[in-house]
């Protein structure tokens, strides 16, 4: 398996100081509030599970799923929320946890969906973001790292399932993408 990847963007070392940071700017922006944490499941899974530990403020975690790929590396630009369930949000200080801001579908149509039920604020977090044109306007609050337009796997996220437990951040080998499709 650790054959089809190339070498770390970013290793687990990198991962977990960054993280140990945004913790920190999160903790300060939100002094002396509650937050409350989605967290898009599933390629968000280790993300907000290691920085929500490092974040010191009394917070409430929800999960949820979004899908919007279809095939393996492709988004098919319409994003769905399968578990038909929201938690209550009115007046509360909403934080999205998302794995990576790619064509800024997911983020927009997660921020349209929580603005409609009336929370104090919303804000959006996410460990990647492609240097790339988004497909609608949409930014992330926080950032964990900047990469190219290129797909990655590892640390949450996965191809067709797999990569998801690996501890860094790394492109798929060539081969590995197009002889899977
Ligand atoms: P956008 O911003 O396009 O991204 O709505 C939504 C979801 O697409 C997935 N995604 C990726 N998954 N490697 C992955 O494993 C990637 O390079 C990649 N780019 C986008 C991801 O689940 C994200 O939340």
């Amino acid at each position: 398996m650790l054959r089809d990847v190339g070498p770390p963007l970013f290793d687990e070392a990198t991962i977990h100081r960054r993280l140990g940071e945004m913790a920190a700017q999160i903790t300060s922006d939100y002094h002396g509030q509650a937050l409350t944490v989605l967290a898009v499941m599933n390629g968000a899974l280790l993300f907000a599970a290691d920085l929500l530990r490092r974040v010191t403020l009394p917070l409430q975690l929800e999960c949820l799923r979004a899908a919007s790929y279809h095939g393996a590396t492709e988004s098919s630009g319409t994003v769905e929320f399968p578990d038909g369930f929201w938690p209550e949000l009115r007046g509360r200080h909403v934080l999205v946890v998302d794995d990576i801001l790619d064509t800024g579908l997911t983020l927009h149509a997660l921020s349209r969906r929580i603005r409609h039920a009336s929370p104090a604020s919303v804000a959006t977090c996410v460990l990647l973001r492609k240097s790339k044109p988004r497909t609608v306007e949409v930014e992330a609050t926080y950032v964990g790292f900047e990469i190219q337009d290129q797909f990655v796997v590892g640390y949450g996220l996965d191809f067709r399932g797999h990569y998801r437990h690996l501890p860094f951040i790394a492109t798929l080998r060539q081969e590995v993408l197009t002889t899977s499709r």
